[in-house]
């Protein structure tokens, strides 16, 4: 079992290095979108994400929430929360894990998520975080260490998100 998930992501890594490689633009320097590699990424990170809850401790804070119903109505439809919400995952969260491929993995994974869907659906990027973001964020911060986890928890929330927003576009 153990050896049969190693040989898993070492093998996704490589598919995913490949594809961030070869062929993320086209001639005209444009990315591709590759709905495909979409939905291959996200299932793949529910199996990333089973291993990632198990290594870190449980989240324990029951009357807070980072990821609310109402963000998922905006992730669906606004493109600058969409990638703001990724982009939070990746350099608020992912950044401090302590495993070194964990971290390379969900990360990589995560940015070929945030190009592809950029590519699926051309949007003009905000600098500004938006309001929805910016909650998710204080919320986070004021729950120090502990926010890490709970984040790492809403991964159950935030990949049937992706997962919806996909279907969108399919
Ligand atoms: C997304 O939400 C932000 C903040 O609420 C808003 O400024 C922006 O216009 C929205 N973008 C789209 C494409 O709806």
């Amino acid at each position: 079992m153990k050896v049969y998930s190693i040989f898993r992501s070492g093998h996704f890594l490589v598919l995913l290095c490949l594809f961030t490689v070869e062929g993320k633009k086209s001639p005209t320097g444009k990315h591709i979108c590759r709905k495909g590699l979409l939905s291959q990424v996200t299932e793949n990170l529910y199996i990333k994400a089973t291993s990632l809850k198990s290594s870190v401790p449980k989240d324990l804070i029951k009357n807070t929430r980072l990821l609310k119903k109402t963000t998922k109505v905006l992730f669906m439809t606004n493109c600058s929360v969409r990638d703001q919400v990724l982009s939070f995952y990746v350099k608020n969260v992912f950044s401090h894990l302590e495993v070194e491929s964990e971290k390379l993995y969900v990360i990589s994974a995560f940015q070929v998520l945030q190009e592809n869907m950029n590519a699926c659906l051309p949007c003009a990027p905000s600098t500004r975080l938006t309001p929805a973001v910016k909650n998710i964020k204080t919320t986070f911060l004021k729950l120090g260490e502990k926010g890490i986890y709970k984040a790492i928890s809403e991964l159950d929330i935030l990949l049937p998100w992706i997962q919806a927003y996909i279907q969108t576009i399919l």
